[in-house]
């Protein structure tokens, strides 16, 4: 009987991600952005004053107790089976723990959008 032997190498890379507390902020410019994001694109749903709409309230009150890891994977990945849509791609994990780090002790006001690259064609 003619036997071969296979090896199988099963490494499985042990890498745990921790999620909380990145001590890299965004940058002032990408703060603004995220900001004028959440109030205006999230606060559709969850209301211009964050007080719940469509999605619940995303007062400091209403997120008391969560864990602040949850909140970030809702808001990177969304919630499959509900309105709540996936922002990967407009943040990533690191802004996304930023933005439910000010949720969570209460959003700062809009200062309006940031300024951008963006010209308008001029004639
Ligand atoms: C199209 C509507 C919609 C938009 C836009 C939206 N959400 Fe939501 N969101 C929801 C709904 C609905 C839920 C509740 C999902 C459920 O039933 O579990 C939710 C849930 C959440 C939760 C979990 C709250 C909790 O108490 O567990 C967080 C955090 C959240 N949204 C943050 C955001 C942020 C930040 C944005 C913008 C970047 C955003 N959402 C944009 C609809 C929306």
């Amino acid at each position: 009987m003619f036997c071969r032997s296979i090896l199988i190498a099963a490494f499985l890379p042990a890498l745990v991600f921790p999620v909380h507390a990145q001590d890299t902020a965004p940058d002032d410019k990408r703060q603004r952005e995220l900001v004028h994001m959440v109030r205006q694109d999230c606060g559709s749903c969850h209301g211009l004053t964050l007080q719940g709409g469509l999605g619940p309230a995303l007062t400091p009150a209403a997120l008391r107790g969560k864990p602040s890891e949850g909140l970030v994977a809702t808001i990177v990945h969304g919630r499959p089976g509900t309105p709540m849509p996936p922002f990967r791609g407009l943040l990533d994990e690191s802004e996304a723990a930023w933005v439910v780090e000010r949720l969570v002790e209460g959003f700062p006001a809009d200062g309006g959008p940031a300024p951008t690259q963006q010209t308008v064609g001029a004639r």
